[in-house]
């Protein structure tokens, strides 16, 4: 990823580990936990929140992307994913849903926003949007 300081990629994956201690999940059990990093470096984190009508559930990313847009702000850049059972210690790689993916799509250009998928501070991968989508539906579609 250019321009970003591994130091600074740390950081979001802690808050992203920080973030699943607030997620809701009594259906599941299954705590993700994202942060979202624009291009001032500001961090903004998510978790998923579930609903008895299972599919009003949120997922970790899209909370932290709606919480951003929600307060006017677009520039993002990556978004670090860690999930697992709630108790969970030993973690394996989260990817985003296809909902998750989807919502991106329409905010973040793929070839510039990068997704990481982490199990802890040095341990991730690291993808552009545009390595998980294949012919993905776009305003330009319409
Ligand atoms: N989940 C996320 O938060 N992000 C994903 O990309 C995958 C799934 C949540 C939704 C639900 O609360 C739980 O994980 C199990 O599907």
């Amino acid at each position: 990823m250019e321009n970003i300081k591994t130091d600074d990629l740390k950081i979001a994956i802690k808050k992203a580990f920080e973030a699943r201690k607030f997620s809701y999940v009594p259906y599941s059990n299954f705590s993700v936990g994202a942060c979202l990093v624009l291009d001032n470096n500001e961090m903004i984190m998510g978790s998923n929140i579930e609903n008895s009508s299972f599919g009003a559930t949120n997922c970790a990313e899209r909370t932290a992307i709606f919480k951003a847009i929600s307060d006017g702000k677009y520039n993002f850049r990556y978004i670090v994913i860690v999930g697992g059972k709630k108790d969970c210690v030993d973690f394996d790689y989260c990817p985003p849903c296809g909902i998750c993916r989807q919502v991106m799509t329409e905010f973040c250009d793929p070839n510039n926003f990068y997704i990481v998928l982490a199990k802890s501070v040095d341990d991730y991968i690291i993808y552009t949007l545009k390595d998980l989508l294949f012919l993905t539906f776009t305003k330009s579609n319409m």
